[in-house]
């Protein structure tokens, strides 16, 4: 097989990557103009957030034809022409897959509502209750019911996300086709990975009922259902599976180690790797995501820990991730970007590149970018956001403080244009793009970066290191002092060769002793570290954010 575990993936927003033909989105010429700048970092494959035709309700999650290139973002050729350059860097492409819906603007369902039955079998479409009342209580992820009046029939479609995003009946051999057709239309144009979309909620029963209310119990009643595992091997076999070079992660939402497992275990066929989501939410405040606390530090490893141990336990494969274009940044979050922005965000990267799973960096995470702290709401474009805000304000929220959660939580964080150089729109485009710029771009942009700044290179030596120690790639993992209250740190081995990773993950000195970790510190060597002269011996006190990681024999 493939070899993925040495491989680093770069995600890339294409709307806020680099607009060429100066539209205020950004574009499929924009990445060609920029494949340099990629292979310069060192990243082996680029996965593209979607591209096709869209209305764009949800920035492309909204898909109303599988197998064209929305004319925002391009065309075909301009397709064509990106993987052949690309391949002369020797990087290659990973494509979003949005399988568990489509837009109701899609073929597929406009046929279902002039009430082609061929087509309603392509949806889940439902009658009322007796009582005149929706299908289920289930609530859409994106707020409000998840049900909506199919046309003007008594009927109602499904729609866990939003109201323009119908869910596909996977039940329908026929649907199930018409998916494995789509992966093998892009793997023809010389496509080598699929990300595919909520991937673990497209096994829905045929009888549907309500939940209790509770919002665990609710999603239990669509995630993960064994059949998911089922669909996924189908697709395997009849698409990607028959190439072994190809490159899969499924975004999985709520799930769990053991499904984890059954996912991403080699002789399963079914997938290379996961991401799982656990860990990007130890800020949420009793699993409220609109809130404001601080992070849960012991929460963070425990979990950490736990997947780390867990998957390998059972053979499986972790995607490695802080960022994503669904979740602010990660510097933001975790670290402290006025005070420690060269050191929190390569102790963050740090932590992460040297887990055992296949690491992802989000586009800007490579310079340091930030969240742009927009202070008005009419700066936030996305209809998660706009729907929360709604809804926090509709709970009596005050107008302030609703701002301040959307400022920490927003999807948006992420979103925000490339921040190429210190000129207007940080050099991302010539006019006023689709999304603000983050007003810090004079300080945080990449020409600067590659002039003065560290975090890039650091990045650069991280992904090289992938590359070059097998303990890295293929080592064992094993945390240790999980208990310390600032750092977390763990050891990978492989044949005899010990890695140690120490992180700090406050603004403050942090000791740790280990000395009843029976290691040798009289043959040691310092792999990466983002201070430097550290005193290494079997106590070991770290400066604020500092990220060490030490070879022994
Ligand atoms: C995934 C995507 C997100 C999208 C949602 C619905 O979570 O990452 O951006 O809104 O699915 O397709």
């Amino acid at each position: 097989m493939y070899n993925f575990k040495d491989k680093v993936i770069y995600q890339l927003y294409p709307k806020s990557f680099k607009d060429a033909n100066n539209d205020g989105v950004g574009d499929i010429r924009g990445i060609i103009e920029k494949i340099p700048y990629l292979a310069n970092l060192g990243i082996d494959m680029i996965w593209l957030n979607p591209m096709y035709k869209s209305p764009q309700k949800d920035n492309g999650y909204d898909i109303s034809d599988y197998k064209s290139i929305d004319p925002i973002f391009g065309t075909m050729e301009d397709f064509e022409e990106m993987v052949e350059v690309a391949r002369k860097y020797n990087i290659d492409f990973m494509l979003d897959m949005v399988f568990n819906h489509t837009s109701i603007e899609h073929e597929w369902f406009q046929k279902a509502l002039s009430g082609d039955k061929k087509y309603q079998d392509y949806y889940i479409i439902r009658d009322a209750k007796s009582n005149g009342d929706k299908p289920t209580n289930w609530l859409s992820k994106f707020g409000g019911p998840a049900w909506e009046k199919f046309g003007n029939t008594d009927k109602y479609y499904l729609h866990l996300y939003d109201v323009t995003q119908a869910d596909l009946n996977w039940r329908n051999p026929e649907v199930r086709e018409e998916l494995i057709d789509i992966v093998n239309f892009w793997l023809k144009k010389g496509v080598k990975g699929f990300r595919f979309d909520v991937l673990n909620v497209i096994g829905k029963d045929e009888v549907l009922i309500d939940s209790t209310g509770d919002s665990a119990q609710e999603k239990s009643l669509y995630t993960d259902k064994p059949v998911v595992h089922e669909y996924i091997k189908l697709l395997n076999n009849k698409s990607f599976g028959n190439d072994k070079n190809i490159i899969t992660v499924g975004e999985m939402s709520s799930t769990n180690i053991e499904n984890g497992i059954l996912y991403t275990n080699p002789s399963r066929e079914e997938l290379s790797m996961i991401f799982s989501f656990h860990h990007l939410k130890v800020d949420y405040d009793n699993g409220e995501k609109w809130s404001k606390v601080p992070f849960d530090f012991e929460e963070l490893k425990k979990l950490l820990n736990d997947w780390q141990e867990g998957m390998s336990n059972g053979d499986g494969w972790n995607a490695l991730f802080w960022n994503n274009h669904d979740q602010p940044r990660s510097n933001s979050r975790f670290g402290d970007v006025k005070k420690y922005p060269y050191e929190s965000a390569t102790m963050l990267a740090q932590t992460l590149h040297l887990l055992r799973g296949t690491p992802y960096i989000y586009q800007g995470e490579e310079i340091g970018m930030t969240n742009p702290s927009f202070d008005n709401i009419d700066d936030y474009v996305d209809i998660e956001t706009h729907n929360a805000y709604k809804e926090l304000l509709e709970k009596s929220v005050d107008k302030d403080t609703a701002l301040e959660y959307i400022k920490e939580k927003s999807r948006d964080n992420s979103r925000t244009p490339m921040q190429w150089d210190n000129t207007a729109n940080a050099g991302f485009s010539k006019v006023k793009p689709w999304l603000k710029v983050a007003n810090n771009y004079k300080e945080i942009n990449v020409q600067r970066e590659l002039d003065t700044g560290k975090i890039f290179n650091y990045y650069k030596k991280l992904i090289k290191l992938r590359k070059d120690y097998k303990v890295i790639s293929e080592g064992t993992y094993r945390g240790i002092q999980l208990d310390n209250k600032y750092i977390y740190s763990y050891i990978r081995e492989y044949e005899g060769q010990k890695l140690l990773v120490l992180n700090n993950f406050y603004g403050e000195n942090a000791k740790i002793d280990l000395s009843k970790e029976n290691l040798d510190f009289n043959n040691y060597s310092v792999l990466i570290g983002n201070y430097e002269n550290s005193n290494i011996s079997s106590v070991i006190e770290l400066k604020p954010y500092e990220t060490i990681a030490i070879l022994l024999k």
